[in-house]
């Protein structure tokens, strides 16, 4: 898929805003990746994978003003929100941003941490182990992963229960609750989900350890896993 249909120009401008409905959400899965980082050293560098709008790197960096960050996406419009969101937030001088993918981020680093945060459910299932094995050679031994991504699966009797409340929350901001047929079809159009247990193998087979399940709120699900 070709991620930059979706995070075009006008797309990444709203991106924020849009996301705001989300906002307890997100800062509570910040918040948590904060406590699970917080022994890295005050040194630290720290790689962002599809890291949008910068969102991650400002929340950590202005906490840990010694850590490093390297953000990559293959968005230039996204990356073009973030670089100025970096210079506002005064932290642009430890932060590096790369257009592209992992594979496009020079190899002379090695990381303390890896955050790929919302990303992965955009990745064609085929290629998602492939990633994590990509993730795991750009970090340090005893280095940390931390995955988020919708999560579901899709088969299951209880789904639909499940996407009630992704619904409710998709309406948050809208005038209406999105009939769940429609949802579904929104979802296998743009977004390709896992069943949790199998992101959980695809950790473990990319040679991690066996990943915690540290957060979970309606569809979005995060782990910690460490080289
Ligand atoms: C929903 S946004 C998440 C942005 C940010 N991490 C956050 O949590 O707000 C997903 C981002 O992943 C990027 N992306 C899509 N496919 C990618 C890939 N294969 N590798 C890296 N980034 C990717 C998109 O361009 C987009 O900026």
């Amino acid at each position: 898929m070709n991620t930059n249909d979706i995070f075009n120009s006008e797309f990444s401008r709203q991106y924020d805003a849009n996301n705001s409905r989300f906002s307890a959400i997100n800062d509570n899965l910040h918040f948590l990746v904060a406590l699970l980082l917080r022994d890295l050293p005050a040194d630290a560098r720290i790689l962002c994978v599809g890291v949008g709008t910068g969102n991650e790197i400002i929340y950590h960096a202005v906490k840990n003003h010694g850590w490093h960050f390297t953000g990559v996406d293959p968005s230039p419009d996204m990356l073009e929100v973030c670089a100025s969101k970096l210079e506002q937030a005064e932290i642009k001088d430890r932060c590096t941003l790369i257009e592209g993918y992992l594979d496009n981020i020079p190899d002379n680093v090695a990381y303390d941490a890896v955050l790929c945060l919302l990303v992965t459910h955009f990745i064609q299932k085929s290629d998602r182990g492939g990633i994590y094995c990509e993730i795991k050679k750009r970090l340090k031994t005893r280095g940390r992963l931390i995955v988020a991504e919708i999560a579901g699966d899709t088969t299951t009797g209880n789904f639909d229960e499940q996407l009630s409340g992704w619904a409710a929350l998709q309406a948050i901001s809208s005038p209406n609750i999105p009939m769940l047929e429609d949802l579904k079809t929104l979802l296998r159009k743009r977004l390709l989900l896992l069943p949790p247990e199998k992101t959980e193998e695809l950790i473990l087979n990319a040679g991690f350890s066996p990943p915690h399940h540290f957060f979970q709120s309606l569809l979005i699900h995060a782990w910690i896993a460490n080289t």
